[in-house]
């Protein structure tokens, strides 16, 4: 990068808002939206749909769109019939603890459905001799069968035809055991043979793992890939400098028409990732605000270090050979200067 300095004028908005709230329909997130919107549909046999990715492609950004374009492509449908909710959003909670708490997921995905938290899910009888309110003999209201059952139904009721889990490899990383995670994953896989949901899980290479679980949960699992952009495809390099290009026009006035000169450095940096571009900018431009002015020095004070860069990067390689032998053959020779 060049170390010429520019001056520009005052910004005079909310920068990190502005960019964030940006969401760019780059090339992966259209090609992967596309191939879940033709894998969703009723009566479909793939119950759990996978999406890996390395961190920073983007991955909750592209949930939380899949979800919103669902919910307005249903609009009518739901307008018509009241209650229905055909997609929902949810991330798997890691609550620290060692085991993976599924109470606390069927809650969240209960506040998503609307349900009432506060009600025992295992409702108090009414004694017929002396009309006292009685407690339900054995679990307690909000036991965990309880929970499920009314996430059961909660989805069946409510017609969610997918859900999505972020975060999904929140499930592995705090189930230890194989066999307690593949008992854990039949409970997925019965919940969405159940409801008719089904089940989007998102999340870092390490959910990859599930396919190799059990041959009956590899046949009902479809993977899909949200790789990175690729060096050795003229395709996806023009890709990712569209993506440069279209944060630059976000905030024309900040980057005054300097930025693209810098999409090779940032393709490096970043990975070619480009949730990570968009944090590197935001960075950038929160410095460049703190002094009144934008210059390449902001930019470069804003890239990932190589320290960081390099534990992404193996990572992200160990993934890809693991999601993909094919992609690893041909993968390029990694750019390891930091710009
Ligand atoms: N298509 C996009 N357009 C604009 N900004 C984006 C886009 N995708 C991601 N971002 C931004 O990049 C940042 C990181 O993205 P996101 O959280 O979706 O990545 P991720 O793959 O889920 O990462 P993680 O590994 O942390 O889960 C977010 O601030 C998000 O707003
Ligand atoms: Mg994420």
């Amino acid at each position: 990068m060049s170390q010429t300095n520019e001056t520009v004028p005052p910004i005079g908005i909310d920068l990190a808002k502005a960019l964030s709230s940006k969401r760019i329909k780059h090339t992966r997130v259209t090609e992967v939206m596309s191939e879940l919107h033709t894998l969703i549909y009723p009566s479909s046999q793939d119950s759990i749909l996978l999406v890996c990715g390395p961190t920073g492609a983007g991955k909750t950004t592209l949930s939380r769109h899949m979800v919103e374009s669902a919910l307005e492509r249903g609009r009518s449908h739901m307008k018509a019939n009241g209650g229905v909710i055909p997609a929902v959003y949810v991330e798997a909670p890691s609550s620290g603890e060692n085991d993976f708490s599924w109470k606390l997921f069927y809650r969240r995905i209960l506040t998503q459905l609307g349900d009432d938290l506060d009600a025992p899910k295992k409702l108090y009888g009414v004694d017929e001799h002396t009309g006292r309110v009685v407690r339900p003999r054995g679990s307690t209201g909000n036991s965990l069968a309880a929970l499920r059952t009314a996430v059961e139904r909660g989805l069946r009721e409510r017609q969610v035809q997918f859900l999505v889990i972020d975060e999904a490899a929140h499930i592995i990383r705090q189930t230890r055991g194989k066999h307690r995670l593949e008992i854990q994953l039949d409970t997925l896989k019965s919940l969405a043979n159940q409801c008719g949901t089904q089940m989007v899980l998102v999340g870092a290479y390490d959910l990859y793992q599930l396919v190799s679980l059990s041959a009956q949960l590899a046949r009902r699992t479809h993977v899909l890939h949200f790789e990175r952009y690729r060096e050795d495809r003229p395709e996806d390099v023009k890709a990712f400098e569209r993506c440069v290009l279209a944060f630059e026009k976000t905030l024309p006035n900040l980057w005054g028409g300097q930025l693209t000169q810098h999409s090779k450095g940032l393709l490096g940096n970043t990975l070619r990732c480009v949730g990570t571009l968009s944090s590197v900018l935001i960075r950038a431009g929160k410095l460049a605000e703190a002094v009144g002015s934008w210059s390449v020095d902001s930019l470069e004070r804003a890239l990932l270090t190589e320290a960081q860069r390099k534990r992404i990067l193996e990572e992200i390689i160990d993934g890809e050979s693991a999601i993909g032998p094919s992609f690893t053959r041909i993968m390029p020779r990694i750019q390891r200067s930091a710009v």
